[in-house]
């Protein structure tokens, strides 16, 4: 699918059948989340533009590439996405960081705004959505919209895990923006939970089970 990254890096797929485990403890659970977030994000920034600039070594003098641009934007969607953050700040340590706050009802599965603090400028940055699972894609989606509405262009969204319910969900309502997957799960299930998934991210990361 057009703009669907899907990881295959070996890294990636070890540590993500850790997190999965029922086994791996809070602790462990936020160490692999931000440790797959830095991995996902070194493939993921790999367009990042570059300019040259003239420096001097303790040899010579010479020009050589430093990043450009302005400072991008980390937006993670509330609470699961926090996890990632750190991982993609070891990477980008000058980047802007914005909240989006989002509750998936336990019933309709739908998604509930209830908070939204992002970055100014937004459409001079590079915006990078974090959240760890993409099930029905609601979360995703409405999240994307609003950073539209707050003028975002250039986004980038980055999911540890993806059902195929949302991603075609969130392909058919953003096609302009590049979705980065760690591992494509088979479905959801009744509950609208990812199989096999990882169970709740948020409750995992945060020691709320
Ligand atoms: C989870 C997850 C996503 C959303 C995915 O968050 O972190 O944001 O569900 O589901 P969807 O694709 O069907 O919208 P949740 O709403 O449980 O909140 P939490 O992060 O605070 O636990
Ligand atoms: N949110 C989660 O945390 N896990 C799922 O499997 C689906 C939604």
């Amino acid at each position: 699918m057009k703009n669907v990254h899907i990881m295959t890096h070996p890294l990636i797929r070890h540590k993500i059948t850790m997190l999965r485990m029922e086994t791996t403890g809070t602790q462990l659970f936020r160490q692999l989340v931000e440790e797959i977030a830095m991995l996902m994000g070194y493939e993921a920034l790999a367009d990042l533009p570059t300019r040259e600039v003239a420096i001097r070594t303790p040899i010579e003098e010479t020009v050589q590439p430093v990043l450009d641009g302005e400072k991008p934007a980390i937006v993670p969607i509330l609470r699961a996405g926090l996890g990632m953050v750190n991982g993609l700040l070891a990477l980008l340590p000058h980047a802007k960081v914005g909240h989006i706050g989002m509750a998936r009802d336990e019933e309709t599965h739908l998604p509930h705004p209830y908070y939204c603090k992002l970055p100014s400028s937004l459409s001079d940055r590079l915006i990078i959505v974090t959240d760890p699972m993409l099930a029905t894609g609601g979360s995703l989606c409405d999240a994307v919209r609003e950073i539209k509405e707050q003028g975002g262009k250039h986004i980038k969204c980055m999911c540890i895990i993806a059902a195929p319910e949302g991603v075609e969900a969130f392909t058919a309502a953003h096609p302009d923006v590049e979705l980065y997957i760690g591992a494509l799960d088979r479905c959801l299930n009744e509950n609208a939970y990812i199989c096999p998934g990882l169970g709740d991210a948020g409750d995992r990361i945060f020691g709320t089970l």
